[in-house]
Formats: C-alpha cells, structure tokens, sequence
C-alpha cells in the first residue's frame, strides 16, 4: 500500500534514511525496489489498484477478476476502488475498469507492523472484461511446493514506490519488476522473525537476488513461476536487529527486512469458490474433510459449556 498524499513527505523522509542507514550500500547494487521497468505487455496479467489515495498492485485471473491484496481495500467500497490495465504508469487521467463487488478472504488478518498477517488476499470482480488487448489472464498455481524443495526463479512485477523516485521523476505508480529468487521451507526468510506456521504460509525473497518491493508492490503483486500465480506480495518481515526508525516510518530495501509474499495454496479454497476454472486437488480436498471433525468438536465443546453454565446458573434450558 503507498498513500499517494504523502508522497513528497515520504521521499524526503526516504532520502533522509538513506543517507542515514543506506551510505554504505553500493549505489548500483542490484536490488529493487530497484527493479527494471517494464512495459505492460511483458506482464500483460498486471493491474495497478488504486482505492481512493492508496496504491497496489493485482493480477489478472479471469478476463473480469483481478486477484489483489485484502489489506489494500479497508472500506470495501467498490465504488472507491479504479483498476488499470494494459498501463506502463498509474496516472489520474488513466484508462480504468470499475469494480463490481469485493471479495476478502473471510480468514483475513492484518500484518502487524513489520510482521506476517494471515489470508491477505481479495477477489475483485469487475464491471466490465479487458479486452485482450489491454490485459490477458494468468493461471493461479494449484501446485504443492514441498518443504524440501529448493529455490525457484520466478518474476515479480508492479507500480510500487522505485530507488530512483525522486520529487521530479514520479516513479511511483511506473511499472518495474524483475526475475527473483525466492524460497518456502523452514529454513528460509534468512533472518525474518516468523514462527514455522507462519514460514509454512509465505514465500520469501531473497534478498541476495536481485530485486526487493515497496510500498504499492504491497499489497498485491503477483509472484509468477512457471507462468502461473504462486505468490501474492504481503510485506516486509523485520529481523531481530531492526528497530522501526523515527516512529512508524515507511522504509523499503533494508538488510534487516525480509519480503514476503503469501503462497496462495493455502489459499485455494476462497479462490476456487470465487475462480471456477480452479481445480482443487484431492490432496487439499481431503485436508478440508478434517476440518468436519475439528468444527463437531467445536460444536460439542460449546453445547457442553452452554449445559454446565445453565447447571451452575441454575437457569433452565
Ligand atoms: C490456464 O490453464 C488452462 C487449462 O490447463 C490452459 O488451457 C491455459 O492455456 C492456461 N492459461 C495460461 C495463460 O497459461
Ligand atoms: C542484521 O542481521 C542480519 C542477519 O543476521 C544481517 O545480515 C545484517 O547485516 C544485520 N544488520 C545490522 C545492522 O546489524
């Protein structure tokens, strides 16, 4: 998310860290926030989101359904939110497609500051398809991608805030991107403060690899491998050495701050019941039979609790 009005707040703000925390980085070193522009063709299945001032970036999933993050649509107010398609840059005069309705995953927990959240994904139906020439679906990966299975090579794209932003060259909202390594198993996420639960439901940059996000990349911006969806940008993780400067400060690129994306796997069942060309496999399938017994339980436990407060209350049932 970037909240566009403070902008120019933000990159003096931005500039001022960097001369702080960043003078001993190289200057050309290749990470991005840093990532090379692209133009929307390269990634046709990009949408810049805007939701009144705020900022992020969606997939395109079905010629009128565009997969973004929860945390980006607060209000849940279609009317507020205006997505752009088939653009190299967000611009107020921009082309967009109206939404029809939003659709947040029921589970949804926001990230605490700097920390994992849970479910961070919505479904946006639109008014209208983009025609084909201004956008073109990508397929939402059902695959599994085991514990012990090693780093992929995927590509992550989207209009968020870039390094070389500075008052005159508005490159927030400018398409860029880039081939990033990234990694889901216990080990990885390097030094990002996560339990194993958490790690099992994200995926990480590495942040060795060549590019990094920034705010308007969060949330949203798909992580794309073997040409279908896997990962949706969630965030920055902190280490145990970050400490938040100057209060609760936006910052992107830190070496003590881990990116991270959320696997949609986990997530298959909301977007299969929103994605009909979503084909569930058996193996989650069974994983949702568990939850019968699990909520019988529940179901249980809560008739019994009701019976022993009547007994003790002496309230007749
Ligand atoms: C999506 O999956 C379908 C069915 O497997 C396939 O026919 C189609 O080509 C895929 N689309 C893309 C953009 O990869
Ligand atoms: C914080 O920890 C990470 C990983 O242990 C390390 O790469 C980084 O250099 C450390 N930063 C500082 C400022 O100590």
């Amino acid at each position: 998310m970037f909240r566009i009005g403070s902008y120019y707040d933000l990159l003096y703000l931005l500039q001022l860290m960097y001369l702080v925390l960043c003078a001993n980085q190289k200057p050309d070193e290749a990470r991005t926030y840093y990532g090379k522009e692209l133009a929307s063709s390269d990634v046709p299945f990009i949408v810049g989101v805007t939701v009144e001032d705020l900022l992020c970036t969606g997939t395109i999933v079905l010629e009128d359904t565009v997969i973004s993050a929860a945390q980006c649509f607060k209000s849940h107010q279609p009317e507020a939110v205006k997505v752009y398609a088939g653009a190299n840059q967000i611009t107020e005069t921009g082309l967009y497609y109206e939404v029809k309705s939003i659709h947040i995953h029921p589970e949804y927990k926001p990230a605490p500051t700097f920390s994992v959240g849970e479910f961070d994904v919505a479904i946006l139906k639109l008014k209208r398809k983009i025609p084909s020439d201004q956008g073109s679906p990508i397929n939402v990966s059902v695959d599994d991608w085991g514990d012990d299975e090693a780093t992929k090579k995927c590509r992550t794209a989207g209009f968020g805030m870039h390094k070389s932003a500075t008052v005159n060259e508005k490159n927030v909202g400018k398409l860029h991107g880039s081939i990033v390594k990234v990694s889901r198993h216990p080990d990885s996420c390097s030094c990002a403060v996560m339990t194993n639960v958490q790690k099992k439901s994200v995926i990480c940059l590495d942040s060795r690899s060549g590019d990094r996000l920034c705010y308007g990349d969060y949330g949203g911006a798909p992580l794309v491998c073997d040409r279908k969806l896997v990962g949706i940008a969630h965030g920055q993780v902190g280490c145990p050495n970050f400490s938040v400067p100057f209060g609760d400060i936006m910052m992107c690129g830190s070496d003590n701050l881990v990116d991270v994306f959320l696997w949609v796997r986990p997530m298959l069942m909301f977007l299969a019941d929103h994605l009909p060309n979503i084909e569930i496999p058996q193996s989650l399938k069974n994983n949702g039979d568990k939850n019968i017994p699990a909520a019988f339980l529940l179901f249980t436990t809560i008739l019994y609790q009701i019976l022993v407060y009547s007994l003790f209350t002496k309230i007749p049932l």
